[in-house]
């Protein structure tokens, strides 16, 4: 893995050197997940101040980032224990004495730190049993990770601001490098901003603005090859949302087209609201789609767009890979409607960059296979299951209406809804 950034970062170097490139290379100085500080400094005298500082004149935009997850990567022991409520129970034979660090915990997993740096790896009673060292928030149970192996925290390039491969940390042993910040903080993706503080703030004074989708790339991908949607035991691997969007229809978007980069997304320890990064809604731009689909016999179930355009076939902590569920919603967006069509290449190593209707539908229909899928995967927007040709052995559906709409049908219906409405509000 690491031989393979190498790899990549020399092919950036060779890159620096061809003018064609220049565009490119422009982008990935910037590469966090490449062991690289930003060397885009946005003033050659700049350097990091932390978070704090920022909050004094940006109030509203700290208050935000403090409810995602990006502050949660990296976390002392009591701060760990003070967004999660009840704290994350310390894996067997340890306190929450013996942790330097605590890594995320926010969302998916926690993974932990010893006094000396080192990710533990040993747990039980004797801290000689190799495993049940990664916590599981969905399941509140253990699992392995890394088991038994002497693990330095070498992830300082994303869980951190201004990392540097010189050094450790505290001088830790366990730990490779050293940063400004833990976690994700203002100046990891505005760059250092001690100018820009200094000189009392302003628009473009001792500050980066980057709105590409490249400054979220640095992190949210696996690193070896931007173009490949690295991939293992059924599910596509966590952090690959960067490949995805790549081999996505939005690749020509930024990913702050969808998100406020400063809000979370996840429904996290600090943020309570699912979605609430999202400030571009897929109805804002499909709205086509999204007319054809209101009123849908699945719309009426309170199904969304993302149910099946993002269904979570990335994981993280839990997933079941004979239900096709994970635990991280993927970017392809794109619906392969063939039936025939496969989620994996043959190595089942890289994902092919569209969605099939396994991962889709059966997530929900889970008595049902492909097949019975492709009958309906197109136009299913506008999908009415007809009462004509219901079958006997499908459940019946309570929503379900004519699609040979006779005349007046369309008042009948709303004077029925206004029935249904009336009736559940006296109850
Ligand atoms: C002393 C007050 C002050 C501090 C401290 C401060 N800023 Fe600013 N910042 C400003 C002002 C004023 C603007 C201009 C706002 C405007 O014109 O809308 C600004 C603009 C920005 C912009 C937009 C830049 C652009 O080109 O559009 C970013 C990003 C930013 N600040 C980030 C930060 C970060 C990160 C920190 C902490 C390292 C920080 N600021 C600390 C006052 C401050
Ligand atoms: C994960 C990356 C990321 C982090 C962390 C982050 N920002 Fe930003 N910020 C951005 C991006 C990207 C934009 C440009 C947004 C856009 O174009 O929609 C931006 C825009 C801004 C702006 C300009 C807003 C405007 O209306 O033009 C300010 C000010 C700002 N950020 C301050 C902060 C502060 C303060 C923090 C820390 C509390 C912070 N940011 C943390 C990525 C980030
Ligand atoms: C190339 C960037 C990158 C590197 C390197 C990296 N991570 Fe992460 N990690 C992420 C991103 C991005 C996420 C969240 C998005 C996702 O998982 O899809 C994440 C999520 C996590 C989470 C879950 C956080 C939570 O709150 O649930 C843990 C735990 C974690 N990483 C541990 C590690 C450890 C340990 C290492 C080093 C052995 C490491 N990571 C290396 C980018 C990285
Ligand atoms: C320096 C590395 C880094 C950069 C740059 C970065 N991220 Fe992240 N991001 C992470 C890590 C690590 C996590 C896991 C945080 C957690 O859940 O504990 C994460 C989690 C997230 C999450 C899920 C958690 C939540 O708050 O809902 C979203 C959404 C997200 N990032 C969006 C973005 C966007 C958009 C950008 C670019 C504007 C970006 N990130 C840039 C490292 C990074
Ligand atoms: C900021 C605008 C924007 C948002 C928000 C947005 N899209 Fe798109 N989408 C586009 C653009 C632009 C394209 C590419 C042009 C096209 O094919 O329409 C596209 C293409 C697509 C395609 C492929 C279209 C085709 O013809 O094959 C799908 C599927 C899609 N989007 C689904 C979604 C879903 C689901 C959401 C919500 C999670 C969403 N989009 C949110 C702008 C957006
Ligand atoms: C029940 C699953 C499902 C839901 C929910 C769903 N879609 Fe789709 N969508 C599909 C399938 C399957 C296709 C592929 C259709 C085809 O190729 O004929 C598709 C295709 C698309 C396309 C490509 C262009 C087109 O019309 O074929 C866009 C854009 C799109 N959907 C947007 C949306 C939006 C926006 C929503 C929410 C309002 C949504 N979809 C809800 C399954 C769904
Ligand atoms: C077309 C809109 C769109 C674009 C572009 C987009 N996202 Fe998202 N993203 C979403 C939506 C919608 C969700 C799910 C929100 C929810 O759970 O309600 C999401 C969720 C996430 C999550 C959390 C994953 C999970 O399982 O909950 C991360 C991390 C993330 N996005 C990162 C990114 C990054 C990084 C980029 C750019 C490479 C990006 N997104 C581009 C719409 C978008
Ligand atoms: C998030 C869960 C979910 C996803 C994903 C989903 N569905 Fe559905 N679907 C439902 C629910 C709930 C109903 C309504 C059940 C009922 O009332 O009969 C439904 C109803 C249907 C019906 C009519 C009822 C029936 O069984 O004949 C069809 C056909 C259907 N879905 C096809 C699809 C296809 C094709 C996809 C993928 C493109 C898909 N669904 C994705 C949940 C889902």
């Amino acid at each position: 893995m690491k031989n393979i950034k190498r790899i990549g970062f020399l092919l950036v170097l060779a890159m620096i050197f061809s003018a064609a490139t220049q565009q490119v290379y422009a982008e990935k100085t910037y590469v966090i997940g490449e062991h690289m500080a930003p060397v885009t400094k946005p003033d050659p005298a700049s350097t990091y101040v932390g978070s704090e500082k920022c909050k004094i004149c940006h109030s509203d935009k700290y208050n935000d980032w403090r409810t995602s997850g990006h502050p949660y990567k990296l976390n002392t022991p009591a701060e760990a224990q003070a967004f999660n409520s009840p704290a994350i129970p310390a894996p067997e034979g340890y306190t929450y004495n013996d942790f330097y660090l605590v890594i995320g915990g926010w969302t998916w997993k926690a993974r932990f730190l010893d006094n000396n740096g080192y990710i533990i790896t040993k747990t039980g009673p004797g801290k000689d049993i190799n495993g049940s060292n990664q916590y599981l928030l969905a399941t509140k149970k253990w699992a392995d990770y890394s088991a038994g192996q002497t693990k330095k925290f070498d992830c300082g390039n994303c869980h951190t601001t201004g990392y540097s491969l010189t050094g450790s940390q505290d001088n830790k042993p366990g730990i490779v490098g050293t940063w400004e910040e833990k976690s994700v903080g203002c100046e990891a993706c505005h760059g250092p901003g001690s100018v820009h503080v200094a000189k009392g703030g302003g628009k473009g004074v001792g500050i980066l603005k980057n709105d590409s989708a490249a400054l979220c790339g640095a992190c949210h991908t696996r690193g070896a090859d931007d173009t490949k949607i690295m991939s293992k035991d059924g599910f596509i691997e966590h952090h690959e949302q960067y490949p995805e969007f790549l081999n996505s229809p939005h690749k020509e978007l930024s990913c702050v087209s969808c998100h406020d980069p400063h809000k979370g997304t996840r429904v996290g320890q600090t943020n309570p609201t699912a979605g609430a990064s999202i400030k571009a809604q897929c109805s804002t731009c499909h709205p086509k789609q999204n007319n054809d689909f209101t009123g849908s016999t699945m719309q009426k179930a309170g199904i969304k767009c993302t149910d099946c355009h993002m269904p979570a076939a990335g994981k993280s902590a839990v997933g079941d890979a004979a239900s096709f569920k994970g635990d991280v919603k993927t970017h392809i967006f794109k619906i392969n409607t063939d039936i025939n069509a496969k989620f994996f290449d043959d190595t089942g190593k890289f994902a092919n960059g569209y969605v099939t209707l396994d991962r889709a539908c059966l997530n929900c229909h889970n008595d049902k296979d492909k097949a019975w899928a492709g009958q309906y995967a197109k136009g299913i927007h506008k999908f009415v299951k007809a009462e004509t040709t219901a079958t006997q052995s499908e459940t019946p559906v309570s929503t379900s209406v004519s699609t040979q709409k006779a005349p007046g049908f369309e008042l009948l219906f709303a004077i029925g809804a206004l029935l249904i409405v009336a009736l559940a509000r006296r109850r």
